[in-house]
């Protein structure tokens, strides 16, 4: 699939263009825990072949406005956010160009055809993005291809349950609020899709995205009768569902609101 081809036709501009100022204010997206879990991931295990232990090269794919970018820029000399959605790299560069950081630039592309000559990176980083992603195996092919033997791959995303009910009541939900999701996968497959390209899991960690039902809604600009419908969706789900996922309503002045969590998993994977 070339990359012009996806830069043309992608669901995922049309959703995330015109709410690339939303996503560049949003809470979870500028600070979380999966984003402090990378950067000491990033810290416990320096680049070991530069003189001052950071990395060389980083690529952060699916950068949106550029949080996982400017996390890593302290650990990497140079770091190139991709990301296809050109208002999302407008916001980027000028967050990047707020916090004064001068090693951080954007490269708009797609994560399955990357601008980068083979073996040539020390480190590639991925958060809250990969799902979005529409071909998540061709992306992985490609980060292999594209880190030097040794380099690093640090991925955070939301995760489905392994149960496949409640998997696919979390696929079906995130559909409805967004149509250019692809798929929330299990842990395991997401581990094999790796291994199969010798991208060797180092180190796991589980963690979760914490959201509001009003924000999260909004934040893709849901209509209001389907934001009305999954509401309720939410409200009536199984037990297991509502386990799973921490489904509570907000007691209080926030009586419309739920609150909520999608389970996360930040994985170290080094090519070998
Ligand atoms: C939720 S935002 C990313 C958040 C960001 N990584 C952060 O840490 O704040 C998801 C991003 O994925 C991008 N995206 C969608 N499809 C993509 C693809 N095939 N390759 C690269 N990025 C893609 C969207 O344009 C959007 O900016």
């Amino acid at each position: 699939m070339g990359s012009d081809k996806m830069l043309r036709e992608s669901a995922a501009q049309r959703v995330f263009g015109p709410q690339a100022g939303v996503y560049a204010s949003s809470p979870v997206h500028i600070e979380d825990p999966s984003l402090d879990a990378m950067r000491q991931m990033v810290a416990r295990t320096p680049a070991a072949t530069a003189s001052d232990m950071r990395y060389g090269w980083a690529l952060d794919l699916g950068t949106g406005a550029g949080f996982t970018a400017f996390a890593m820029a302290e650990f990497s000399h140079q770091v190139l956010a991709v990301d296809p959605t050109l208002g999302m790299l407008q916001q980027a560069q000028r967050i990047a160009s707020e916090r004064e950081l001068s090693n951080v630039a954007v490269s708009r592309n797609v994560a399955e055809a990357l601008p980068v000559a083979s073996g040539s990176l020390d480190l590639v980083t991925t958060r809250m993005a990969a799902h979005h992603f529409q071909d998540f195996e061709v992306m992985l092919d490609e980060v292999r291809r594209v880190l030097k033997p040794g380099g690093v791959l640090l991925m955070a995303d939301s995760v489905a349950p392994e149960e496949d009910d409640v998997a696919r009541w979390m696929n079906g939900i995130e559909l409805r609020r967004d149509y250019s999701h692809i798929e929330n996968r299990k842990a395991t497959h997401i581990e094999s899709l790796m291994e199969d390209r010798g991208l060797k899991v180092s180190e796991r960690e589980f963690t979760r995205i914490g959201l509001r039902f009003n924000d999260w809604a909004a934040r893709t600009a849901t209509s209001e009768a389907e934001t009305n419908a999954l509401r309720k969706d939410f409200l009536t789900a199984s037990t297991a569902v509502k386990e799973a996922f921490q489904i509570d309503p907000v007691a209080g002045d926030d009586a419309e609101d739920i609150s909520f969590s999608w389970p996360c998993i930040i994985y170290r994977a080094v090519k070998g």
